[in-house]
């Protein structure tokens, strides 16, 4: 392992059998954490090439189990989104795409974050099982197309060490160790098509727009060399994705955008990562097909019945989600805009942290996590305020947490005295094709009326 560490660290590219050999040893105990973490460090700096990477993600597949979904019907697809703040577009994007012929059998994990993960947010509904005993998850996935479980089984087991180290010795931002930790992951569950939304700004991983292409560019062809149809949307995430930021809060966003529609940019990524699963699939014949599709599934409701078929089918009370008396928050509390002006940008950052403190997500993986709370943003980039218009709402545990997040809530918004023009949420595409910028494609992502 020392003659390793001194190869990388004199920017030497390792071979197959030398990153089996790190593994291996990292996980069985042969090699000590210290070396690993100095292998980290010495990646961290000199990079690894893209061969190295492919490899490294292979070895990371096959240090545990993979799933093999080819029992089930159609075509199975995944997506997934390097995380970012409000973001609920799995609620909203699985059913659509389920309703359209798709099989998804996901696995979400408790998160970490600042705000929950999708398992985290479906919990929010009374009665919804995580864990589903195989024979009957399989059987859910191929009569209603979709189900969505916690990581039960020991899939990448190098990538949970790995990824602890890295976190504790700063060596989580690097590109080919983000791409392989991404990507072995998902080719560990099985489906032939991944679609990822990769986000960049100050609610996310990726600092900008650059770095999240270059990101996207590798897991693209990471997972295309593997044999999957894999393309990535590069999404800003400078402000929180729709209105609503927490776990009950979020489940009811979903619901009501299945039902009626929503915030637009929330709509349209939804929507176009569910499109882009079905052209990837092979189940329509262009992109922009594939959104018409889409956009039927969700104006005639087979999305919003699709949701609930999946919270039924793993338990889940889904009255009062229907009735609209889903949220119970004890304490809500209006946030008034201190002056009239035009709203331009919501620190998505500061909003997760503030969700965080009420709540929402967790320090470390034992803590118990409240559903009830969060925040809804009435207010979003670009629309115009006057003076005493509620801007948002605090859904808190009581009055004390309300009060603290009123009052942070009121630094992350940026309101401005004059209109500016916005960036658009959705940068780009990469596909097996390259880098397809918005304004070239945006097109394919209108639905026809
Ligand atoms: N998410 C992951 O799963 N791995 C990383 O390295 C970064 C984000």
């Amino acid at each position: 392992m020392y003659d390793l560490i001194a190869k990388k660290r004199d920017g030497g590219e390792l071979s197959r059998e030398e990153i089996a050999f790190w593994l291996g040893g990292c996980l069985d105990g042969s090699i000590p954490d210290y070396q690993t973490a100095a292998m980290l460090m010495a990646i961290y700096f000199r990079g690894m090439t893209e061969g190295e990477t492919f490899l490294l993600t292979e070895e990371i597949v096959k240090s545990g189990e993979q799933l093999d979904l080819s029992a089930l019907p159609g075509v199975k697809a995944d997506k997934h989104s390097t995380g970012g703040v409000g973001d609920k577009t799995t609620l909203i994007a699985m059913p659509l795409a389920a309703a359209e012929g798709l099989t998804i059998l996901k696995m979400s994990g408790r998160s970490l974050g600042k705000t929950g993960g999708t398992a985290d947010k479906l919990e929010s509904v009374a009665g919804f099982r995580l864990t589903v005993p195989e024979d009957e998850l399989f059987r859910q996935a191929a009569e209603i197309g979709l189900a969505l479980i916690s990581q039960s089984r020991n899939l990448t087991p190098a990538d949970k060490r790995l990824y602890a180290l890295r976190d504790m010795t700063a060596t989580v931002d690097s590109l080919p160790l983000i791409a392989a930790s991404v990507m072995s992951k998902k080719l560990a569950a099985g489906a032939e098509v991944i679609v990822l939304d990769v986000k960049f700004g100050s609610g996310a991983f990726m600092p900008d727009a650059e770095s999240a292409v270059r990101l996207a560019e590798l897991m693209v062809k990471i997972g295309t060399n593997y044999g999957r149809r894999v393309s990535a949307f590069i999404t800003s995430m400078e402000a929180p994705l729709g209105a609503a930021v927490g776990n009950a809060l979020e489940v009811w966003e979903a619901a009501e955008v299945l039902r009626h529609g929503g915030a637009v940019d929330l709509l349209l990524l939804s929507q176009a990562l569910a499109a882009e699963q079905l052209y990837q699939g092979g189940l329509a014949d262009s992109r922009k097909l594939a959104f018409g599709r889409v956009h039927t599934a969700l104006s005639d409701g087979r999305g919003w019945q699709r949701l609930l078929q999946l919270l039924q089918a793993q338990g889940g009370d889904t009255s009062a989600l229907e009735s609209g008396d889903f949220l119970c928050a004890p304490c809500v509390v209006s946030v008034l805009a201190p002056q009239s002006g035009f709203v331009r940008g919501i620190n998505a950052s500061q909003v997760a942290t503030l969700v965080q403190h009420l709540g929402a997500g967790r320090m470390k993986l034992e803590d118990e996590i409240d559903h009830r709370v969060g925040v809804w943003l009435d207010k979003k980039p670009g629309d115009t305020v006057q003076a005493g218009d509620r801007l948002a709402q605090v859904y808190a545990a009581d009055e004390e947490h309300a009060d603290v997040a009123v009052r942070d809530l009121l630094t992350a918004y940026d309101i401005a005295d004059v209109p500016c023009e916005l960036p658009s949420l959705i940068y780009g595409l990469v596909d097996d094709g390259g880098f397809h910028a918005w304004n070239d494609i945006a097109d394919n992502f209108v639905a026809e009326v």
